[in-house]
Protein backbone atom coordinates (compact mmCIF):
# COMPACT_ATOMS: atom_id res chain seq x y z
CA UNK A 1 0.00 0.00 0.00
CA UNK A 2 1.31 3.49 -0.83
CA UNK A 3 -1.00 4.91 2.01
CA UNK A 4 -1.78 7.53 -0.91
CA UNK A 5 -4.99 9.52 -0.97
CA UNK A 6 -6.96 10.80 -4.35
CA UNK A 7 -9.27 13.32 -2.30
CA UNK A 8 -7.51 16.80 -2.76
CA UNK A 9 -4.60 15.87 -4.43
CA UNK A 10 -3.99 16.62 -8.28
CA UNK A 11 -3.96 14.51 -10.83
CA UNK A 12 -2.87 15.48 -14.22
CA UNK A 13 -4.86 13.19 -17.02
CA UNK A 14 -3.29 13.06 -20.63
CA UNK A 15 -5.27 11.98 -23.44
CA UNK A 16 -8.71 12.66 -21.20
CA UNK A 17 -10.72 13.61 -23.87
CA UNK A 18 -11.36 10.20 -24.69
CA UNK A 19 -12.16 5.94 -23.77
CA UNK A 20 -9.35 5.54 -21.17
CA UNK A 21 -8.02 8.70 -19.82
CA UNK A 22 -11.89 10.13 -19.71
CA UNK A 23 -12.36 7.40 -17.33
CA UNK A 24 -9.75 7.89 -14.89
CA UNK A 25 -10.76 11.91 -14.90
CA UNK A 26 -14.69 10.52 -13.85
CA UNK A 27 -13.01 8.39 -11.14
CA UNK A 28 -10.89 10.75 -9.70
CA UNK A 29 -12.86 13.11 -9.73
CA UNK A 30 -15.50 10.78 -7.59
CA UNK A 31 -12.90 10.24 -5.28
CA UNK A 32 -12.29 14.12 -5.03
CA UNK A 33 -9.07 14.84 -6.75
CA UNK A 34 -8.75 17.77 -8.50
CA UNK A 35 -8.02 17.65 -11.98
CA UNK A 36 -6.06 18.56 -14.99
CA UNK A 37 -7.15 17.85 -17.97
CA UNK A 38 -5.05 18.24 -21.65
CA UNK A 39 -5.43 16.56 -25.22
CA UNK A 40 -6.18 18.07 -28.58
CA UNK A 41 -9.77 18.46 -28.22
CA UNK A 42 -10.21 21.31 -26.24
CA UNK A 43 -13.87 21.77 -26.48
CA UNK A 44 -14.53 18.16 -24.85
CA UNK A 45 -12.32 19.08 -22.45
CA UNK A 46 -13.94 22.05 -21.52
CA UNK A 47 -17.48 20.36 -21.59
CA UNK A 48 -16.04 17.49 -19.83
CA UNK A 49 -14.35 19.51 -17.57
CA UNK A 50 -17.41 21.89 -16.11
CA UNK A 51 -20.02 18.65 -15.96
CA UNK A 52 -17.12 17.23 -13.47
CA UNK A 53 -17.07 20.24 -11.58
CA UNK A 54 -20.87 20.45 -11.34
CA UNK A 55 -20.94 17.07 -10.16
CA UNK A 56 -17.91 16.71 -8.07
CA UNK A 57 -17.42 20.16 -6.65
CA UNK A 58 -13.64 19.86 -7.67
CA UNK A 59 -11.33 22.40 -9.38
CA UNK A 60 -10.62 21.15 -13.04
CA UNK A 61 -8.04 22.98 -15.20
CA UNK A 62 -7.90 22.17 -19.00
CA UNK A 63 -4.68 22.91 -20.99
CA UNK A 64 -5.39 21.86 -24.56
CA UNK A 65 -2.16 20.42 -26.53
CA UNK A 66 -0.71 18.16 -29.51
CA UNK A 67 1.84 16.39 -27.29
CA UNK A 68 3.33 14.79 -30.16
CA UNK A 69 4.69 18.07 -31.34
CA UNK A 70 8.21 19.20 -30.37
CA UNK A 71 8.24 20.61 -26.89
CA UNK A 72 4.68 20.57 -26.06
CA UNK A 73 5.45 18.16 -23.26
CA UNK A 74 7.50 20.89 -21.72
CA UNK A 75 5.38 23.71 -22.37
CA UNK A 76 2.54 22.05 -20.98
CA UNK A 77 4.34 21.63 -18.05
CA UNK A 78 5.62 25.26 -17.71
CA UNK A 79 1.47 25.93 -18.10
CA UNK A 80 0.90 24.14 -14.84
CA UNK A 81 4.13 25.99 -13.26
CA UNK A 82 2.53 29.11 -14.51
CA UNK A 83 -0.65 28.54 -13.15
CA UNK A 84 0.56 27.38 -10.21
CA UNK A 85 -0.37 24.08 -10.41
CA UNK A 86 0.95 21.34 -8.30
CA UNK A 87 0.80 17.59 -9.58
CA UNK A 88 0.67 14.76 -7.06
CA UNK A 89 -0.14 12.09 -9.48
CA UNK A 90 0.35 12.06 -13.38
CA UNK A 91 -1.98 9.61 -15.51
CA UNK A 92 0.71 9.31 -18.76
CA UNK A 93 -1.70 7.91 -21.02
CA UNK A 94 -2.48 9.20 -24.19
CA UNK A 95 -1.39 7.30 -27.22
CA UNK A 96 -2.11 5.80 -30.08
CA UNK A 97 -1.29 2.64 -32.31
CA UNK A 98 -1.84 1.62 -35.64
CA UNK A 99 -2.55 -2.13 -36.67
CA UNK A 100 -0.72 -2.15 -40.52
CA UNK A 101 1.97 -4.03 -42.17
CA UNK A 102 5.09 -1.85 -41.23
CA UNK A 103 5.13 0.20 -44.25
CA UNK A 104 1.92 0.64 -44.83
CA UNK A 105 1.78 3.63 -42.14
CA UNK A 106 3.22 6.48 -43.40
CA UNK A 107 6.98 7.51 -41.57
CA UNK A 108 5.70 10.67 -40.17
CA UNK A 109 2.66 8.78 -38.70
CA UNK A 110 5.17 6.55 -36.91
CA UNK A 111 6.97 9.22 -35.99
CA UNK A 112 4.24 11.12 -34.21
CA UNK A 113 3.63 7.61 -32.47
CA UNK A 114 7.30 7.70 -31.26
CA UNK A 115 6.95 11.70 -29.77
CA UNK A 116 3.54 10.65 -28.12
CA UNK A 117 3.91 7.88 -26.88
CA UNK A 118 7.61 8.05 -25.91
CA UNK A 119 8.41 11.39 -25.90
CA UNK A 120 5.67 13.19 -24.36
CA UNK A 121 4.87 10.24 -21.82
CA UNK A 122 9.00 10.70 -20.94
CA UNK A 123 9.36 14.63 -20.99
CA UNK A 124 6.27 14.79 -18.47
CA UNK A 125 8.02 12.04 -16.39
CA UNK A 126 11.40 14.18 -16.23
CA UNK A 127 9.64 17.25 -15.47
CA UNK A 128 7.26 16.42 -12.58
CA UNK A 129 8.89 13.64 -11.21
CA UNK A 130 11.38 16.09 -8.90
CA UNK A 131 8.52 17.98 -7.35
CA UNK A 132 7.04 14.72 -6.72
CA UNK A 133 10.09 13.31 -4.87
CA UNK A 134 10.70 16.46 -3.24
CA UNK A 135 7.02 16.28 -1.23
CA UNK A 136 7.77 12.49 -0.98
CA UNK A 137 4.41 11.37 -2.20
CA UNK A 138 2.51 10.86 -5.41
CA UNK A 139 3.70 9.33 -8.65
CA UNK A 140 2.90 8.37 -12.65
CA UNK A 141 0.55 5.43 -14.09
CA UNK A 142 1.70 5.23 -17.13
CA UNK A 143 -0.13 3.67 -19.77
CA UNK A 144 1.48 0.61 -21.17
CA UNK A 145 -0.07 -2.42 -22.96
CA UNK A 146 -0.14 -6.12 -23.04
CA UNK A 147 1.47 -5.24 -26.33
CA UNK A 148 4.56 -4.78 -24.46
CA UNK A 149 5.34 -8.09 -23.32
CA UNK A 150 6.27 -9.57 -26.66
CA UNK A 151 7.44 -8.27 -30.19
CA UNK A 152 4.09 -7.62 -32.32
CA UNK A 153 3.99 -7.97 -36.28
CA UNK A 154 1.89 -5.83 -37.86
CA UNK A 155 1.67 -3.30 -34.83
CA UNK A 156 5.35 -3.78 -34.65
CA UNK A 157 5.98 0.26 -33.44
CA UNK A 158 3.03 0.58 -31.07
CA UNK A 159 4.31 -2.57 -29.29
CA UNK A 160 7.82 -1.20 -29.38
CA UNK A 161 6.15 2.23 -27.65
CA UNK A 162 4.59 0.45 -25.66
CA UNK A 163 8.16 -1.91 -24.57
CA UNK A 164 9.60 0.92 -24.01
CA UNK A 165 6.87 2.35 -21.50
CA UNK A 166 6.88 -0.79 -19.50
CA UNK A 167 10.69 -0.80 -18.93
CA UNK A 168 11.12 2.68 -18.33
CA UNK A 169 7.94 2.38 -15.70
CA UNK A 170 9.94 -0.62 -14.06
CA UNK A 171 13.22 0.99 -14.07
CA UNK A 172 11.38 3.91 -12.11
CA UNK A 173 9.57 2.44 -9.67
CA UNK A 174 12.99 0.83 -8.15
CA UNK A 175 14.69 4.10 -8.34
CA UNK A 176 12.29 5.82 -6.97
CA UNK A 177 10.96 3.23 -4.52
CA UNK A 178 13.05 4.80 -1.29
CA UNK A 179 11.61 8.61 -1.65
CA UNK A 180 7.60 7.68 -0.80
CA UNK A 181 6.99 8.46 -5.11
CA UNK A 182 5.22 5.11 -6.67
CA UNK A 183 5.20 4.64 -10.50
CA UNK A 184 2.98 2.07 -12.17
CA UNK A 185 3.03 0.47 -15.49
CA UNK A 186 -0.87 -0.29 -16.24
CA UNK A 187 -0.71 -2.55 -19.02
CA UNK A 188 -5.06 -2.88 -20.52
CA UNK A 189 -5.99 -5.69 -23.45
CA UNK A 190 -7.73 -4.73 -25.22
CA UNK A 191 -10.38 -2.40 -24.13
CA UNK A 192 -13.62 -0.47 -25.92
CA UNK A 193 -12.73 3.21 -26.59
CA UNK A 194 -11.83 4.62 -30.09
CA UNK A 195 -8.36 3.26 -30.11
CA UNK A 196 -9.38 0.69 -32.74
CA UNK A 197 -10.34 3.31 -34.91
CA UNK A 198 -7.56 5.57 -34.20
CA UNK A 199 -5.29 2.16 -34.94
CA UNK A 200 -7.32 1.57 -37.68
CA UNK A 201 -8.31 -1.89 -37.11
CA UNK A 202 -9.75 -4.02 -40.00
CA UNK A 203 -11.49 -6.22 -37.51
CA UNK A 204 -13.11 -6.45 -33.90
CA UNK A 205 -11.14 -6.59 -31.20
CA UNK A 206 -11.83 -9.44 -29.19
CA UNK A 207 -12.77 -9.67 -25.48
CA UNK A 208 -12.69 -5.87 -25.14
CA UNK A 209 -12.84 -4.56 -21.54
CA UNK A 210 -14.59 -1.40 -20.75
CA UNK A 211 -12.62 1.87 -19.85
CA UNK A 212 -14.32 2.30 -16.83
CA UNK A 213 -12.79 -1.20 -15.79
CA UNK A 214 -9.54 -0.18 -17.18
CA UNK A 215 -9.28 3.28 -14.99
CA UNK A 216 -10.90 1.89 -12.04
CA UNK A 217 -8.15 -1.74 -12.05
CA UNK A 218 -5.66 1.21 -12.57
CA UNK A 219 -6.46 3.26 -9.79
CA UNK A 220 -6.91 0.32 -7.24
CA UNK A 221 -3.32 -0.90 -8.82
CA UNK A 222 -1.90 2.13 -7.89
CA UNK A 223 -3.07 2.74 -4.30
CA UNK A 224 -2.41 -1.09 -3.39
CA UNK A 225 2.00 -0.12 -5.16
CA UNK A 226 1.39 -2.39 -7.94
CA UNK A 227 4.67 -1.64 -9.88
CA UNK A 228 2.96 -3.11 -13.15
CA UNK A 229 -0.52 -4.51 -13.66
CA UNK A 230 -2.18 -6.41 -16.23
CA UNK A 231 -5.90 -6.77 -16.04
CA UNK A 232 -8.00 -9.53 -16.29
CA UNK A 233 -7.42 -13.10 -16.07
CA UNK A 234 -7.34 -13.75 -19.46
CA UNK A 235 -4.67 -11.18 -20.13
CA UNK A 236 -2.47 -11.94 -17.58
CA UNK A 237 -2.59 -15.66 -19.18
CA UNK A 238 -1.48 -14.18 -22.48
CA UNK A 239 1.68 -11.96 -20.81
CA UNK A 240 2.92 -15.51 -18.80
CA UNK A 241 2.58 -17.72 -21.25
CA UNK A 242 4.40 -15.04 -24.05
CA UNK A 243 7.05 -15.29 -21.48
CA UNK A 244 7.35 -19.26 -20.93
CA UNK A 245 7.98 -19.33 -24.85
CA UNK A 246 10.98 -18.39 -27.08
CA UNK A 247 10.71 -14.65 -28.41
CA UNK A 248 10.88 -15.65 -31.78
CA UNK A 249 7.32 -18.34 -30.82
CA UNK A 250 5.65 -15.65 -28.98
CA UNK A 251 6.47 -13.14 -32.27
CA UNK A 252 5.15 -15.95 -34.55
CA UNK A 253 2.04 -16.56 -32.22
CA UNK A 254 1.59 -12.96 -31.62
CA UNK A 255 1.69 -12.14 -35.56
CA UNK A 256 -1.15 -14.68 -36.07
CA UNK A 257 -3.38 -12.84 -33.50
CA UNK A 258 -2.43 -9.28 -34.97
CA UNK A 259 -2.57 -10.00 -38.93
CA UNK A 260 -6.35 -10.17 -39.43
CA UNK A 261 -6.43 -6.25 -37.54
CA UNK A 262 -4.64 -5.50 -40.12
CA UNK A 263 -6.51 -6.38 -43.02
CA UNK A 264 -3.68 -8.64 -44.41
CA UNK A 265 -5.07 -12.03 -43.59
N1 LIG B 1 -7.95 0.56 -26.08
C1 LIG B 1 -7.08 -0.44 -26.02
O1 LIG B 1 -7.36 -1.57 -26.47
C2 LIG B 1 -5.74 -0.22 -25.36
C3 LIG B 1 -4.99 -1.36 -24.99
C4 LIG B 1 -3.75 -1.18 -24.39
C5 LIG B 1 -3.27 0.09 -24.15
N2 LIG B 1 -4.01 1.18 -24.52
C6 LIG B 1 -3.44 2.51 -24.28
O2 LIG B 1 -4.33 3.28 -23.49
C7 LIG B 1 -4.11 4.66 -23.75
C8 LIG B 1 -5.43 5.35 -23.99
O3 LIG B 1 -6.00 4.86 -25.20
P1 LIG B 1 -7.58 4.67 -25.40
O4 LIG B 1 -7.79 3.23 -25.64
O5 LIG B 1 -8.34 5.34 -24.34
O6 LIG B 1 -7.74 5.39 -26.83
P2 LIG B 1 -8.57 6.69 -27.26
O7 LIG B 1 -9.98 6.58 -26.86
O8 LIG B 1 -8.23 6.85 -28.72
O9 LIG B 1 -7.88 7.86 -26.42
C9 LIG B 1 -6.62 8.38 -26.75
C10 LIG B 1 -6.45 9.73 -26.06
O10 LIG B 1 -5.17 10.26 -26.43
C11 LIG B 1 -5.34 11.59 -26.91
N3 LIG B 1 -4.35 11.90 -27.93
C12 LIG B 1 -4.15 11.26 -29.12
N4 LIG B 1 -3.19 11.87 -29.82
C13 LIG B 1 -2.78 12.93 -29.06
C14 LIG B 1 -1.81 13.95 -29.25
N5 LIG B 1 -1.07 14.02 -30.37
N6 LIG B 1 -1.63 14.88 -28.27
C15 LIG B 1 -2.38 14.82 -27.14
N7 LIG B 1 -3.31 13.87 -26.89
C16 LIG B 1 -3.50 12.94 -27.86
C17 LIG B 1 -6.74 11.60 -27.52
O11 LIG B 1 -7.31 12.91 -27.50
P3 LIG B 1 -7.36 13.93 -28.73
O12 LIG B 1 -7.68 13.13 -29.96
O13 LIG B 1 -8.43 14.89 -28.30
O14 LIG B 1 -6.01 14.56 -28.76
C18 LIG B 1 -7.50 10.74 -26.51
O15 LIG B 1 -7.90 11.51 -25.42
C19 LIG B 1 -3.14 4.73 -24.93
O16 LIG B 1 -1.83 4.98 -24.46
C20 LIG B 1 -3.22 3.34 -25.53
O17 LIG B 1 -2.04 2.98 -26.20
C21 LIG B 1 -5.23 1.05 -25.11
Amino acid sequence: MTGFRFAGSTVLVTGASSGIGRAFAEQLAAQQAHLVLTARSEEVLQTHAAALRRQHGIEVDVIAADLSGPGAAEALADTLGARGITVDVLVNNAGFGKFADFTRVPLPDYRQMLDLNIGALVALAWRLLPGMAQRGRGGIINLASVAAFQPLPHVAVYAATKAFVLSFSEALTEEYRASGVHVLALCPGYTNTNFAQVANAQADLPNASTADGMARAGIKAFLRGAAVHVPGAGNVLTTLASRLVPRRVAAALAGRATRRFAGSA
